[in-house]
């Protein structure tokens, strides 16, 4: 195992409060990723007591602990390390109540010794957010301790201010860490290593340049297990007003004054601030056929598995560019994609039919897949007699640096943060409210939605929407395999 190099984990051993212990994320991302940071050595020291429904013991949850590793840990699990991730770990069933979780999170210091923290990770539904935070304060599990929330924050603006308020009687504001896993993904984090690290592209980062932006981020999964939640949640819920915004506030935002925290959530609450209300018109709602028949879906379902709207961001730098969001269940490609369209040149001296501007706009394009892929595509000259143009790129991928072996996966990264306290990557009260306040008018007046057939881009009027310009997906041209030569 690689040197985990000093100050990337948390300073002090870490007891952490799991609610939610047996659901869907926890067996997916969360033991997992507390498996793997334990085990690699970035905590000094961890102890993880579950809560659930769920009437276990703590050998029971040891057991559903390994089952879920074995199912869904991305790297192996050697029998030491389990035995010894094994031995941190406890269960206190919900019913059990306050004084039970006290007793196991005091005996789990005393195990750890000295000084240590407290991570309280909420991966359980809205309606049993509340009632985890007063357990945690009933307790007396405030002090020394970070909460993780999980989406979603509240449905509209009202409900947000009342759950923020509600979270704030027993924790702080710096206590908090709403987790969005999107900024977890090292791309996202490399948008702002390539706009602020480097000199080349800061000059072209506005509207004099930039002609739109798209974030789309299409998705073949359907719902799985989750119908329960998605029919209360859509897509808008679930990903923009989560994921997509915030990736867009990377991409759209000011040169921060410092790297930190403080700085960096000012710079992408004042995007959110600048951002116009979104307009119903603006926005296609889909559904994909026979969603309406899968368990635990309301035959008459109104709910949208599918959305792409145009929104603006109304300041110096975006006035006037708009940026396409769109995202999908069913849809015919699983994609996340940043594409950057620049604005065509002035006057053309090529002659007609040479080819220029015929295969769209120059592009930037992010792909926000687990290693990073750029691609800046531009007009050259096909080789050959006279002056024909062809849409030509240079393609970047993470996977040919040797370095890909360093990932964290999001929830790994973003749960290192929040046990370092480092709230860089995580989202504030203030811009998840400013973002429901500006998703008012389409909560209030949705478009209906329209049907779109599984496996397709999504209803015929997303084209309308984008007009004159285009969806850049399907790419025409695929990501080069390197693998390949000539591709
Ligand atoms: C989750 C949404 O937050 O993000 C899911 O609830 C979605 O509906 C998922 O599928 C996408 O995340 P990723 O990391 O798989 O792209």
């Amino acid at each position: 195992m690689a040197k985990i190099p000093p100050g990337v984990g948390p300073r002090f051993p870490q007891v952490v409060v799991l609610f939610g212990a047996t659901g869907d994320l926890a067996r997916r991302k969360l033991l997992p990723g507390l498996y793997h940071l334990s085990a690699a050595g970035f905590i000094p020291g961890c102890r993880i007591i579950g809560v659930s429904l769920d009437d276990l013991d703590a050998d029971g949850f040891r057991a559903a602990a390994r089952g879920a590793l074995g199912e869904f840990s991305s790297r192996p699990v050697t029998e030491a390390d389990w035995a010894h991730f094994a031995q941190g770990l406890d269960y206190v069933p919900l019913a059990a109540g306050p004084a039970a979780l006290k007793t196991a999170v005091d005996a789990a210091e005393r195990s750890l010794g000295g000084e240590t923290r407290r991570l309280h990770y909420l991966s359980v539904p809205p309606s049993a957010a509340l009632s985890a935070v007063q357990m945690l304060g009933e307790a007396g599990l405030v002090e020394r301790s970070r909460i993780v929330m999980e989406k979603p924050f509240g449905t509209d603006l009202a409900s947000a201010v009342t759950l923020n308020a509600r979270l704030h009687q027993t924790f702080a504001e710096e206590q908090i860490f709403r987790i969005d896993h999107f900024l977890g993904k090292e791309p996202a984090q490399n948008i702002l290593a390539f706009r602020f690290a480097n000199g080349l592209f800061e000059p072209i980062w506005n509207r004099n340049f930039i002609d739109h932006v798209q974030i789309d981020v299409p998705e073949t999964l359907g719902l799985g297990t989750r119908a329960g939640f998605y029919e209360q949640t859509g897509a808008y819920r679930d990903m923009v007003v989560t994921h997509l915004f915030q990736i867009l506030a990377f991409m759209a935002m000011e040169p921060p004054t410092a790297l930190e925290p403080a700085p960096i959530s000012e710079e992408k609450n004042k995007v959110f601030r600048s951002m116009l209300p979104i307009q119903p018109a603006d926005v296609v709602r889909g559904q994909y056929a026979g969603y309406r028949g899968e368990p635990g879906v309301d035959p008459e379902s109104e709910t949208e598995t599918f959305i792409a709207l145009k929104c603006y961001i109304d300041n110096w730098r975006w006035a006037g560019v708009p940026f396409f969001l769109r995202t999908g269940k069913r849809m015919a490609e699983g994609q996340r994609i940043i594409s950057i369209a620049f604005r065509e040149p002035p006057k053309s001296m090529f002659p007609p039919g040479s080819g220029v501007g015929a295969q769209g706009p120059d592009h930037l394009t992010f792909d926000l897949a687990d290693a990073s892929k750029m691609s800046l595509s531009f007009y050259g000259k096909r080789p050959g007699p006279g002056m024909r143009l062809d849409k030509l790129s240079l393609q970047f991928a993470m996977h040919d640096t040797g370095l890909i072996g360093e990932v964290l996966e999001a929830y790994e990264r973003l749960i290192l943060d929040a046990m370092r306290g480092d709230r860089t990557l995580f989202t504030t009260a203030e811009g998840i409210e400013r973002l429901w306040q500006v998703s008012t008018q389409l909560l209030e007046s949705p478009p209906p939605v329209r049907l779109y057939p599984p496996g397709s881009w999504g209803p015929k009027s997303i084209h309308q929407l984008i007009a004159p310009h285009a969806w850049r997906l399907p790419f025409e041209r695929a990501w080069r395999d390197p693998n390949k030569t000539g591709g």
